[in-house]
C-alpha cells in the first residue's frame, strides 16, 4: 500500500490546488473591468420570486457561483489542474442533467462537505470554504436554485480524469486534513464577524490570496499574505503598511471591490477582475464596509515582496489637461515623439523608444491611457510598484484579458520582444509611472521569471 500512498497524495495535491486556478481558466465570458458601472440591480432578483429565494440569489453573488458555473448555470467551465480539467456541472433544477433530484439535505452536503448524492467533489468546487456557510443561507440558496431556469443538456465538457485521479473517494482523505480552512476569530465586532464570514465562507477570498500548504490545504499561519495563480500573482492583504494594503482605508477597499480601480493605487485585472464583475460589484455597502474592516484587523503578515508606498510628487502628471480624454490629441503626439525617439526602428533598443513602440498605444505616451478606449491608467499601480517585478513581467509577456466581453484584451508580447527588451520596458515602467526612484530588472531577471 505504501508506494500507491504516494502516487495518491500527490494526486490530491495536484487535484486541491485546482480550486486556486479556477479563475485564470475559467474565462470563456470574461473581460475588462474599466467602466464596470457599480450594478444597480442585482440581477438575479425577481418579483416574481419569494423573499427567501430573492436573498439566495443575493447570496449565489457573495459566494460567486456564477464565476465557475456561468450566469445561466448552465456548466462547462474547466478548472485547470496539473493532471488535466476539471469541469463544472450543471446546477440548473433540471432532473435529467442538473441538481433537479436534490433534497435540501443533500445540496447543504454539497455545499458543506463536497458530497454528491452519488459521489465526493473535486475541491476544485470549493467545499472547504462553503463549508462554514449559515444553515439559513443554504436554505435560501436553495430555495432560489429551485427558482432558476432549468437547462435541459449536459455542459458541453465534463471532467475525465485518468486512473487512479478518477477514484473520487480519495478525497475524503484530503478532507480529514483540510476542511474546514479557516477558524473564526474571538473579538471581533458585529461588523467585522459579518465581514469574516464574507471573506472566508461565501467569497472565499483565501482561495487565491492565502498560499498552500504541503497538501494542497491553504496554509492557515500565511492567512491572506499572497499566493502565485497562474500567470498571475493574488498579493497580500493582509494591513501591513509595506508589503499588503495597510495604506488603503476602509473606503479605498470598498471602491476596489465595486469598481476594481482605486486612482494612481490599483487596478484589477485578470482573476480579481472576473471576482469583481460576476461577485462583489453587487453587494450591499454594508457588505463591502463590513469585508473592509474585517480586512484591517487580521494578522499583519509582511512578507518579502513589499510595496513602495505612492510618492505623488514622483509621479508624472498628463502631458496636458485635455490629452487623456481627446484621442485625437494623442495619437498626434505619439507619433511626434516616436520619431523624435525614432521609435519601432529595429535599431532603437533605448527605453523610451521600446515603451513606445509596444505600449503607447493604448496607455499613452504618459501612461494615463485612454479611458474612453476602456484602456488602464498604469500611473501608479501597485502592480508596477512592488520590489518584485514579476507581476509586471508576467502581464507584459502573456498579455492581460478583461473580465467583460466588451473589454479590450491586452496582448501578450513574450513571442515579439526579448528577455532584454521586456527588461528594458519593465525599468522604464517601474521608474516613470511607478514613482520608483531606480529599477534595476536584467534580461537574466526576466528568463527565470518567465520560466
Ligand atoms: C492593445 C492595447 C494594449 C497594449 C499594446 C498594451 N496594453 Fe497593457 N493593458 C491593456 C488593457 C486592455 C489592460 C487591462 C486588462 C484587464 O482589464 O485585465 C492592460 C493592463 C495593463 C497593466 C495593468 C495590469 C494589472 O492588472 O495591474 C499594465 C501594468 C500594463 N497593461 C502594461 C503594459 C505594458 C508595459 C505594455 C507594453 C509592453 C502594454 N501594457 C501594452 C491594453 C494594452
Ligand atoms: C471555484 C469554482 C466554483 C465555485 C465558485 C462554485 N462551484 Fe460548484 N462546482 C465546481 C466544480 C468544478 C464542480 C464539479 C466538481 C466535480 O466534478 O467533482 C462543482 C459542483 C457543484 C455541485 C455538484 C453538482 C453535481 O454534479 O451533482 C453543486 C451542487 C454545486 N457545485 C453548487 C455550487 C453553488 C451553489 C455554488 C455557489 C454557492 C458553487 N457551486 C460555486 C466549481 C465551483
Ligand atoms: C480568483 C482569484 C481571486 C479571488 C477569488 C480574489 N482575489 Fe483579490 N486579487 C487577485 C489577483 C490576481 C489580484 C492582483 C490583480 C492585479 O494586479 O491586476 C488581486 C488583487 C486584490 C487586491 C489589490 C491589492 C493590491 O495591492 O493592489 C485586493 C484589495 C483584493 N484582491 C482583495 C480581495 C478580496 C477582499 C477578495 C474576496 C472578496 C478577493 N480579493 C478575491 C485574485 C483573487
Amino acid at each position: 500500500m505504501k508506494p500507491t500512498g504516494i502516487v495518491l497524495s500527490a494526486t490530491l495535491l495536484s487535484i486541491a490546488s485546482s480550486a486556486v486556478m479556477a479563475d485564470s481558466a475559467r474565462s470563456p465570458h470574461v473581460t475588462s473591468l474599466l467602466n464596470i458601472s457599480p450594478a444597480t440591480s442585482l440581477l438575479n432578483v425577481s418579483p416574481m420570486n419569494s423573499d427567501l429565494a430573492n436573498r439566495g440569489a443575493y447570496i449565489a453573488r457573495t459566494a460567486d457561483c456564477m464565476a465557475c458555473h456561468r450566469e445561466d448555470y448552465s456548466g462547462g467551465i474547466a478548472i485547470e489542474t496539473p493532471t488535466g480539467n476539471i469541469y463544472s456541472t450543471n446546477i440548473t433544477p433540471s432532473q435529467r442533467y442538473g441538481i433537479g433530484n436534490y433534497t435540501e439535505i443533500y445540496f447543504k452536503k454539497a455545499l458543506q462537505k463536497g458530497r454528491a448524492p452519488t459521489h465526493q467533489l473535486y475541491p476544485a468546487m470549493p467545499y472547504p470554504s462553503y463549508h462554514g456557510m449559515a444553515d439559513a443561507d443554504i436554505s435560501a440558496l436553495f430555495a432560489y436554485f429551485q427558482t432558476v431556469p432549468p437547462i435541459e443538456m449536459p455542459p458541453e465538457k465534463t471532467t475525465h480524469l485518468p486512473f487512479p485521479l478518477n477514484i473520487r473517494t480519495l478525497m475524503l482523505a484530503w478532507n480529514v486534513i483540510n476542511v474546514p480552512s479557516t477558524k473564526n476569530r474571538a473579538g471581533l465586532t458585529q461588523t467585522q464577524q459579518r465581514g469574516e464570514y464574507l471573506v472566508n465562507n461565501l467569497e472565499h477570498c483565501g482561495t487565491c490570496h492565502t498560499p498552500r500548504n504541503l497538501t494542497q490545504g491553504l496554509d492557515k499561519e500565511k492567512y491572506l499574505s499572497g499566493a502565485p495563480l497562474g500567470k498571475w500573482y493574488a498579493p497580500n492583504i493582509t494591513p501591513d503598511n509595506d508589503s499588503g494594503i495597510g495604506r488603503w482605508s476602509e473606503g479605498d477597499i470598498v471602491t476596489y471591490l465595486r469598481s476594481g480601480l482605486l486612482d494612481k493605487r490599483a487596478y484589477a485585472g485578470g482573476p480579481m477582475a472576473e471576482a469583481i464583475a460576476h461577485s462583489t460589484r453587487y453587494l450591499s455597502d454594508e457588505d463591502l464596509i463590513a469585508m473592509a474592516s474585517y480586512l484591517k484587523v487580521v494578522p499583519i503578515i509582511k512578507t518579502d515582496d513589499y510595496l513602495l508606498p505612492v510618492d505623488m510628487s514622483r509621479l508624472p502628471n498628463p502631458l496636458s489637461s485635455s490629452i487623456t480624454y481627446n484621442l485625437i490629441e494623442q495619437k498626434d503626439y505619439l507619433a511626434q515623439e516616436k520619431s523624435a525617439t525614432n521609435a519601432g526602428s529595429n535599431t532603437n533598443n533605448s527605453p523610451k523608444a521600446l515603451y513606445l513602440a509596444a505600449c503607447a498605444s493604448c496607455h499613452g505616451v504618459d501612461g494615463y491611457a485612454q479611458p474612453d478606449a476602456r484602456y488602464a491608467s498604469i500611473v501608479g499601480l501597485s502592480s508596477i510598484r512592488r520590489v518584485k517585478p514579476d507581476a509586471l513581467i508576467n502581464v507584459i509577456a502573456y498579455g492581460a484579458k478583461g473580465a467583460l466581453n466588451t473589454a479590450p484584451k491586452m496582448p501578450g508580447f513574450d513571442k515579439e520582444l526579448s528577455h532584454a527588451q521586456i527588461a528594458s520596458i519593465t525599468n522604464y515602467v517601474r521608474v516613470n509611472f511607478g514613482g520608483l526612484p531606480s529599477s534595476n530588472v536584467s534580461a537574466a531577471d526576466v528568463k527565470r521569471i518567465l520560466k
